[in-house]
């Protein structure tokens, strides 16, 4: 653990309560307030549910977020949201509509497109002056307390991070109510992604000791709460311990960012279709079994405070508790096959800031071995 120096900055005001989505009349800056959502929670009125409560505000919606969002979807967004002279944008989802609506706030009062700041943009945005609001309806991407986005680059063709100083939201509003109607599968894949933040976060060759707390609470959390969240989704006390754990989970990855583990997610989910969270937590295990080769005592003490005897035991258990679940634990089960591991290799080295970060060997031979190992 590096006690010599560090720096930690995490500028999002946390709301925490039960319902509190109801009424955040007191939260808006001017009148004009735009809802970014996906058309299921638009068809569902939990967006509405939100707008409904902001008495006396012009609330708007674009809900037609994607996952995996696409440049093409912010821009149209940003264009509504000029249109209509938005002051506050409030992003409500996982992910997707929370990283667009980072960007979005930024477009309002930025000229032209995500394009001219992003992937080789030169441009930079001005001091962001829209508010922005950022409610997770799941418990997984602790997007809410980062400041990054993750877009799927059309002109590119892959999903790339997008990094930037303005996209910490002015606050974050965690409503373990959200997440009541989550399906259980839904409730396992988050799950697992927002452990996939913590461990990345605490074995991260950049950690330092205030994230490595957090993320050992938040891997305890997850580990006592998950199987009882997936077989009960009205057990409101798991819900809550597993938003908490989601959120807990962001903050420590907002200072570190993650590692192998979520660099190789993006070829699986942009060419396997696999969601986020099934996309990072398949690595997962493996990843934890090469962590010991550069964090190896570290590793050990947190296998031990998570009650496995070993970093194997801790490696093993995670995939036991994958496949009670019912979560896939290899990749031909996402339709991945022997030839396809090369490309997938290249594609997550690609993302050589995060891959760097793990605590292992990773060229391409490490890689292509680790994905071999869970073929
Ligand atoms: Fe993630």
């Amino acid at each position: 653990m590096n006690m010599s120096q560090f720096n930690f900055w995490m500028p999002v005001h946390v709301h925490f309560g039960v319902g509190i989505t109801k009424n955040m009349v007191n939260e808006i800056k001017g009148d004009h307030v735009l809802i970014v959502c996906d058309p299921f929670l638009y068809k569902c009125g939990t967006a509405q549910g939100i707008g409904n409560g902001l008495t006396g505000k012009d609330v708007y919606y674009f809900s037609e977020i994607e996952p995996n969002p696409s440049t093409t979807s912010v821009d149209k967004c940003a264009e509504y949201a000029r249109a209509n002279k938005i002051t506050t944008v409030i992003g409500v989802g996982g992910g997707s509509s929370m990283d667009v609506s980072k960007v979005v706030s930024c477009l309002i009062t930025s000229p032209g497109s995500i394009y001219d700041y992003y992937a080789g943009g030169k441009q930079v945005f001005k001091k962001r002056t829209v508010k922005l609001i950022l409610i997770p309806t799941t418990a997984g991407t602790g997007s809410e307390v980062t400041n990054v986005g993750v877009f799927t680059n059309v002109k590119a063709g892959i999903k790339m991070p997008f990094v930037c100083g303005e996209f910490w939201a002015d606050c974050a509003v965690i409503d373990p109510e959200m997440t009541y109607t989550l399906p259980p599968a839904v409730t396992a894949s988050t799950g697992m992604d927002a452990f996939c933040h913590a461990i990345e976060a605490y074995w991260n060759r950049e950690s330092l000791p205030l994230c490595d707390y957090l993320a050992i609470g938040a891997m305890k959390l997850i580990l006592e709460n998950i199987q009882t969240a997936y077989a009960e989704p009205n057990n409101t006390a798991a819900r809550g311990a597993m938003i908490v754990a989601s959120l807990t989970a962001g903050v420590a990855f907002s200072q570190t960012r993650t590692t192998g583990i979520h660099a190789l997610s993006f070829p699986l989910t942009t060419e396997f279709g696999a969601s986020h969270g099934l996309a990072c937590a398949i690595t997962l295990p493996a990843f934890t079994r090469i962590s010991t080769e550069m964090a190896s005592e570290k590793m050990q003490e947190l296998a031990q405070i998570l009650g496995f005897r070993d970093v194997n035991g801790l490696a093993d258990g995670l995939e036991k508790l994958m496949v009670s679940l019912n979560m896939p634990v290899r990749l031909n089960q996402l339709g991945v096959k022997q030839e396809d591991l090369p490309h997938i290799t290249r594609v997550g080295l690609g993302a050589a800031a995060q891959m760097q970060l793990t605590p292992a060997t990773v060229n391409e031979a490490a890689i292509q071995a680790l994905l071999e190992s869970i073929l």
